[in-house]
Formats: structure tokens, sequence, C-alpha cells
């Protein structure tokens, strides 16, 4: 048996909603026929957004949702996507599939978008290929609040008050595909692009994200920190950036030949353990770096594309990256999201990869129908951290599972407290074992309010769109007191009150 103390008193940090974001990009059938059908679709639909999908991502209480890309971003033009539909450009998804690209989704369908699923606006704006002009230009659209030529242009499209952009990204990947730059030439471009990302709105400027790592990659993290890393200026409380990204996704077999998202052994199983375990050194790793230059950790690490990646589903585009999602999807997430959790003194933002039919996706749809994924209904029994304050916790006697390389804790665990109520999430990674946790708490007179659980008989379960319900949320019932048996591959929730 295992033992997680709870010191439910001391409070370390405040875990940032916007931990639980979503990243949508032109990719595939993700933002298309996922979110967005347009007005004249048989699929109900509320100004083109899928009322069905639009009301789980409501249900799932998404904080932020992170468009146009990914790679996609870096070779888009605003502009193509604003105006009269019938007019707008068409252009080649050269990342994607090599797809046209009709651009009836763009600006103003975004904002659209957000404010039916109720979540603040991460825009990605375009260094690879773009201009300064053009991404000032897009600022001044998105906006400014007065008279000027872009925001003339927004109200003569419909739109006449400005928008909210949140957070705004200054390029993506450009250590990659957003223009395979070296740390020093992208920390340059940083400083100067994100100049003219003006801050119009002074009561809630916009939240400037710094292009950061790919993986483990700490000579980028300290070249662009080195390069572009500035000390409080008049107009920036936290020098030039508010985020510095990282980019993380678990490939089970390798970046070559990921793996099938629904056939693998337990070896593969508890590969993908490991793999998804690494997130936390990966955070140490350049969390370190942030710390040298920003101790105060006034930048947030903003771990912005996250999640597993296997081969795409058999007869499926290759370019269009769908793929299932199991009971070892519902334990990526678990795993992350405790980690997150722990580390949300400085990681403040994180978007799982992607929102929808695009990778370790929350929802799948098939014409008219769609299904949940195991992977949607851990996110919802985990909205509870949202906004809550991480407090001391730390597991005794956590057996070791799976062997080798792939060798892993059989337990991870979270707990935060909001409103006088805790909650412990915990992921229990054998794929075989049952195993029991005893809750220790400090003092009081602390009883199980709700208990929820994602689980199955098999890792391999999944939702189909014939069969909804294999792998859901259920009522969790293995409790006795304060002890939890959890069953093998499970992830539980407890909400525990006094
Ligand atoms: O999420 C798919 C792709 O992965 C994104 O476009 C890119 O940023 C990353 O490499």
């Amino acid at each position: 048996m295992a033992t997680l103390k709870i010191n439910e008193n001391e409070k370390l940090s405040h875990i940032a909603p916007e931990i639980y974001g979503h990243f949508s990009e032109h990719l595939g059938r993700c933002v298309y026929e996922g979110l967005y059908v347009g007005e004249n679709s048989d699929i109900p639909n509320e100004n083109g957004m899928r009322k069905d999908v639009v009301e789980a991502l409501r249900e799932l209480k998404v904080p932020v949702l992170r468009w146009p890309g990914g790679c996609f971003a870096d070779e888009y033009h605003w502009k193509d996507g604003i105006g009269p539909k019938a007019t707008r450009k068409k252009m080649i998804n050269t990342n994607w599939g090599g797809v046209m690209e009709d651009n009836s989704f763009g600006t103003h369908e975004f904002f659209e978008l957000c404010r039916q699923i109720g979540c603040k606006t991460y825009i990605n704006g375009n260094v690879g290929s773009g201009s300064v002009r053009e991404m000032s230009e897009w600022i001044e659209y998105m906006t400014f609040p007065g008279v000027s030529p872009m925001a003339d242009e927004r109200a003569k499209n419909g739109h006449p008050g400005p928008w909210k952009v949140d957070f705004f990204g200054v390029g993506n990947e450009n250590w990659g595909c957003g223009g395979n730059m070296t740390p020093e030439y992208y920390g340059n471009l940083y400083r100067r692009y994100q100049t003219f990302v003006r801050r119009y709105d002074k009561a809630a400027p916009i939240k400037k994200v710094c292009c950061g790592a790919n993986v483990d990659d700490a000579f980028w993290t300290e070249g662009v920190l080195k390069t572009c890393f500035a000390q409080p200026q008049p107009d920036f409380a936290h020098g030039f950036m508010d985020f510095l990204s990282l980019h993380y996704y678990v490939h089970p077999g390798g970046w070559k030949h990921k793996g099938s998202a629904t056939q693998f052994d337990e070896e593969m199983f508890y590969t993908t353990m490991a793999k998804a375990l690494y997130m936390e050194d990966l955070i140490n790793l350049h969390g370190s770096i942030m710390d040298k230059y920003d101790p105060a950790k006034k930048i947030g690490m903003s771990v912005d594309e996250w999640g597993g990646w296997y081969d795409v589903e058999p007869g499926t585009n290759p370019g269009f990256l769908y793929q299932q999602n199991t009971v070892r999807d519902a334990l990526i997430a678990g795993i992350t999201l405790n980690i997150f959790n722990k580390h949300s003194d400085r990681v403040r933002m994180a978007c799982l990869a992607q929102m929808v039919n695009v990778l370790q996706a929350v929802v799948l749809t098939e014409g008219p129908e769609m299904v949940l994924t195991p992977t949607y209904h851990v996110m919802h029994m985990y909205r509870h951290h949202q906004d809550g304050d991480l407090v001391r916790s730390a597991l005794s006697g956590v057996k070791t599972v799976g062997a080798g390389s792939a060798a892993v804790p059989q337990i991870t665990e979270s707990v935060s407290v909001k409103d006088g109520v805790l909650t412990v999430t915990l992921a229990n990674l054998s794929a075989t074992d049952s195993e029991k946790v005893a809750l220790e708490l400090e003092g009081g007179d602390w009883r199980v309010c709700e208990a929820k659980i994602v689980a199955s008989g098999d890792i391999h379960d999944f939702n189909t769109f014939e069969r909804k319900d294999t792998v859901v949320e259920r009522d969790f019932t293995g409790m006795d007191g304060l002890t939890a048996t959890l069953p093998a591959a499970s992830v539980v929730e407890l909400r525990l009150s006094k």
C-alpha cells in the first residue's frame, strides 16, 4: 500500500487555469469539420460552429485556445482570412497534406468560436514567412479601439469593436518549420517583431509568447534568453516576454516509427508511461535555465504543444494526423497534468495537441457524429484544479512497475485546494495491478464528497462512434474511509471537504 501525505495548509503555487488549454491548427479535420462546418451545413451549427462539439468543450471548461498553428502559423497570412468568404484567397496547406485551404475560417471565426466556448484567445503570429508590418497590422485589426485603417477595415467586415487577444505567440517552432533559425537569429527577430505587437488595451495587455525549445534543446533556451530576455522595461513588466514555450510529444516508438495508437504490447505501454513522465525532466531542464535569467519566475513556461503522437489510423491521410485515443492516452493526460500542477510556479499555460480529430484529441467526429475520448474525460475530472492552489503532497511506499528503461513509479498524484475543497488526482500506471493509496491529511475532519474514475478493463480500450461509452468518467466506488483502491491503468479524482 502507498501513502499520500497531504499538507493541506501549505499552499505552494497557484494553478493557472490556462494549464488546461487546447490547441487548434488548420490541420486535417481539426478546424474544418471538427470545429467549423460552415453556416450552410446540415450539421447543427451556430454561425458555422458545430453545436455538439462546442457544448462538449463548454462542459470541459476550456480556459484558452491556441490558433491557427503550429507549423501552419508561419505560413498563414491573416488578410487572406477576412472579408466576404466567396472572395477569400485560397492557398495550399503545404505542411499538412498539401490540401486546399479556402480561408473560410479566419480571424472573425476564431473569435466567434472562442466566444461560444467561453475561453481566452491565444493567437500565434507568423515570423517565418510574414513581415513585421503584417503582424503589427493584425494586432491593430484585432485590438485597436479607435479610428485607424485596420480598425476601420474590421468594422467594414462586421465587427466595429475590438476583440481581446489574451496571448500572442511571436512565431512557432522557429528552430524548425517556422524558419530553421538559430537561437540568436530568432532571439533578435523576436525582439524586433514583438516591439510592434502593440498593447492597445492597457487594462488587459496582450501577453507575449516567445518561441522556446523542442524537447531537450537547452542550447535553444539558453541562446534565446541570452539574446532577448531583458530586464523589466517601462512598458513590459517582465522584460520583452511573458511566456517562453516548450513543445514535447510522446512518440512511443520514436519519431520515425511512432507505433499504433491502439495496438501495442505491455513493453510499449510502459515505454509510453516513461516518456510521459519525461515531461518533468524537461520542465526542470528548461526551468533551471529560465531561473538564471528570471529567478523571480515572472515569465511563465507555456507547454503549448503536448500529447501522444502515433501513426495515423490505417487508411487515413498521413498528413491529417488522425489517431484513436485509448486508456493509455488517459494515463498520458493524467500523468502530464499532475506534473503541470506540481510545477505551476513556472508552468502557467499548456495546450493539449490538438483539440479535435488531430493527435491526442479530446473529441473525434465523423460527419454528424461525435465521440468524446478517454483524454476528454480525464481533462473533465481535472477541471477542478483550475484556479486552485497547489498544496504540498508526497507519496511514499510506491512500487515500481515496468522494467529496464521503462521502469516507472506505479502512482503519480497532485493535490490542490479551492474554496475549502481539496482535489486529489491519482494515476495508476500499472497495466495489470490495482493498488491501495491511503490519504493522510494534516488535520480536520476531511471526507470524500465526490469520487470519479476513468478506467476500463483493458489498456487498449477506446471509444468508437458505435460504442461511445467504453472509457468514460464514472463514479468511483473504491474508497474505504480515506483509502482508495485504484484499479490497474486508472485515473482517479477525489474531492474532499470538511
Ligand atoms: O501539432 C502538430 C505539429 O507539431 C505542429 O504544427 C507543430 O508546431 C509541431 O511540430
